[in-house]
């Protein structure tokens, strides 16, 4: 692993709550890592298990769903199936080889930004420790990287 390695990590955060304690953390001035890109979906329930994949696919190291707290979700359920969705991408990335570390869910209401910026270094962390995903970069992660600068 490269010595300067920093990992590239996507977040699909729901824009009720997850999004808006990113922009609480944001507000508070709390730092969190760039290497955490952030997608707003209306709700997590909206992220399907291709976009997971995809993701992946396109350079990232690590992909993550922060969506609101349990039985808050403003569209009713739309957490617990993408709860159910990432515990399936989990088991497709073990048959594939490729450590379910990488995928994960979590929850922060709008009011947890301290809390968002802790899962933010945290996984960062984790993804740090788990090393690149591609020895080497699939040309879909120079798009990736174009696109973010
Ligand atoms: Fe936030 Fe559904 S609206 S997870």
């Amino acid at each position: 692993m490269p010595d300067n390695y920093e990992p590239k990590i996507l977040a699909y955060c729901c824009q009720w709550c997850s999004y808006a304690a990113a922009d609480l953390a944001g507000s508070m001035r709390l730092q969190y890592p760039a290497n955490v890109r952030i997608v707003r979906v209306p709700c997590t329930g909206r992220v399907d298990l291709l976009h997971m994949l995809k993701a992946f696919e396109d350079g990232a190291d690590g992909v993550f769903l922060s969506g609101c707290l349990l039985d808050d979700c403003h569209y009713v359920n739309g957490n617990y199936k993408a709860q159910k969705r990432v515990t399936e991408g989990k088991k497709i990335l073990e048959q594939i080889g490729v450590e379910p570390e990488r995928l994960e869910m979590f929850f922060n209401s709008s009011a947890m930004g301290p809390q968002f910026a802790t899962t933010c270094i945290d996984f960062t962390g984790r993804i740090r420790e788990l090393g690149p995903l591609y020895p080497q970069a699939p040309p879909e992660a120079q798009v990736l990287e174009a696109s973010h600068g």
